[in-house]
């Protein structure tokens, strides 16, 4: 991967009330590199993946996707430009089987829904079986996804993601949820099926353990500010990291 900027937010700036949720937030986002995003609790961290995402839009500010104005953009639109979000749980079908549930995003991405056919009929069937292979989760096929253990489902998630065909994909704590023991042999497949899919990650992550294992490289977010961006080792041992973001996560 090329490292080229794939999305660069520009001078964001969103209000609540009294509450300033982004100030200035200027950020680019690269290509290939796996980007963490780390901050106390409020620092806007969940509000900058919304209005990269369209869920919210910015008061002032530019985002730009492949260098092209998204400002504001529904986010079913951004999602044809390459820019997905993992939504755990909810966006899946609970009752129905896991490969139902890629089916459904599959034929949604290539806009062939046809509510009279078939969904095993549809076309899309191999590359789904390709996005579960990928995830770790072709022997959950036929599982109902209301019957899959947390860490299962976030990768059905991620599978669910790719059908979209993303090339940069937001996520908001990806291993929330799942047990301490559990959290780094997920996020090695979440890592793996994304780096094989070419699609570049940005992840909302509290705990460090997983900050410093699968981030190239850590934004600092406080009070709706990026305060600085760099290295995993040169972030997490900044001394205002540890007593303002770390020292709050212990
Ligand atoms: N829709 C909203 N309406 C009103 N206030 C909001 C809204 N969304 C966020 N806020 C406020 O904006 C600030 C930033 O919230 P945000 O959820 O982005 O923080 P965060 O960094 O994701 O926090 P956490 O680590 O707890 O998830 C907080 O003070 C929050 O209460
Ligand atoms: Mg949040």
């Amino acid at each position: 991967m090329s490292g080229a900027v794939l999305l660069e937010a520009k001078d964001l700036e969103i209000r609540f009330g009294g509450v300033v949720a982004a100030s200035g937030i200027n950020i680019k986002i690269h290509e290939g590199r796996k980007l963490a995003i780390i901050g106390p609790n409020g620092a806007g961290k969940t509000t900058f993946l919304n209005m990269c995402t369209g869920y919210l839009k910015p008061q002032a500010g530019h985002i730009l996707f492949n260098g092209q104005d998204v400002t504001g953009i529904a986010p079913r639109k951004l999602v044809r430009k390459g820019v997905a979000r993992a939504f755990q749980i909810p966006q899946l079908f609970a009752e129905h089987t896991v490969i139902e549930n890629l089916l459904m995003a599959g034929t949604a991405e290539a806009r062939n829904w046809a509510p009279l056919t078939p969904i095993e009929r549809v076309t899309q069937r191999a590359q789904m079986e390709h996005l579960l292979d990928l995830t770790k989760c072709s022997d959950l096929a036929q599982r109902s996804v209301s019957e899959l253990p947390e860490g299962q489902r976030k990768l059905v998630d991620i599978a669910l993601a790719l059908a979209l065909k993303p090339r940069l994909l937001f996520m908001d704590e990806p291993t929330s949820g799942v047990a301490s023991s559990e959290k780094f042999e997920i996020l090695d497949i979440i890592a793996g099926a994304l780096e094989e899919a070419r699609v570049t990650p940005v992840f909302v992550e509290h705990d460090m353990g997983i900050v410093d294992r699968f981030a190239d490289e850590v934004a600092v977010w406080n009070r709706g500010e990026v305060l600085f961006r760099g290295a995993p080792d040169e972030v997490l041992n900044h001394p205002d990291v540890i007593r303002d973001v770390i020292g709050e996560e212990l």
